[in-house]
């Protein structure tokens, strides 16, 4: 079993992205509903709500364990993999993945990259260093959007989300930019908002690297489950006595309906 772990529904569109490449696997999602949304939390309280996910997929003797939270990411993923011995495989935002598209698709026509998440995220040392792997010329720039992770938790995916977008994009001037980098699993499903106010921009998510950097773990330590019968999704919500499974299933099908 691999659990996958946000602190909500955003990393159902990492889920989702998993399923298609490792498409034989036992999933189990662990949504902490309870105290979404992290960007608002201090990090020793982020700490103690990964711990409690954490601790419940090494009940469940997971092989692996995905964090499909760029801020829980970036506040415990170091630690984690200092201590588990299982693999912890973490979203980054795809940064690199804007920069390659930059000099391949536009002739190196070096645009900057927008990069949106939510404000632990980009002030996090993880990020900057991520930042300052790329080439000097490579200007990154960073917006903060927290509000659209409560968008996302209650299912407002045009309207006010909308709105929010799209005064925050108009503070800033977007000729100058070449790609969006979607640097919390939440905000993927404003992706069609995101086309809709910038079409000329292209957009990046980490969700295809990081799928596919979870098969390769898996395939290199002979751990890939290869029999079809064995697939299966458990979804838990922290908190709640009985599992949302029609909430679950809607955002599955709106997820669907990005790709
Ligand atoms: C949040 O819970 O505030 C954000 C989650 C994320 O960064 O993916």
């Amino acid at each position: 079993m691999i659990g996958v772990f946000d602190s909500g529904i955003g990393g159902l569109t990492l889920l989702h992205e998993i399923i298609e490449q490792l498409p034989n696997e036992q999933y189990c999602y662990y949504a902490d509903t309870e105290n979404v949304p992290y960007s608002t939390k201090t990090e020793e309280q982020i700490k103690e709500f990964v711990e409690n996910a954490v601790n419940f997929f090494l009940q469940k003797n997971v092989k692996a364990i995905v964090l499909a939270c760029n801020t829980a990411t970036n506040v415990c993923v170091e630690d984690l993999r200092s201590r588990l011995n299982i693999p912890i495989i973490a979203i980054q935002p795809a940064v690199k993945v804007a920069v390659d598209y930059d000099s391949t698709k536009l002739n190196g026509a070096r645009k900057k990259i927008l990069v949106c998440a939510t404000p632990i995220t980009l002030r996090s040392d993880r990020f900057q260093r991520l930042v300052d792997s790329l080439n000097a010329d490579t200007i990154v720039e960073r917006m903060a959007l927290p509000e659209l992770v409560k968008f996302a938790e209650n299912e407002i995916f045009d309207g006010p989300s909308f709105n929010y977008i799209k005064e925050t994009l108009n503070q800033i001037e977007l000729r100058k930019f070449g790609s969006f980098v979607l640097g919390c699993t939440h905000f993927t499903y404003f992706e069609p908002i995101f086309k809709k106010l910038a079409p000329q921009l292209s957009i990046f998510d980490g969700n295809e690297g990081t799928a596919r950097h979870l098969k390769n773990i898996l395939e290199k330590m002979n751990l890939l489950e290869n029999s079809q019968s064995k697939f299966s999704i458990e979804y838990i919500e922290s908190g709640k006595p009985t599992v949302n499974i029609m909430r679950f299933n809607r955002y599955i099908d709106f997820i669907k309906t990005l790709y």
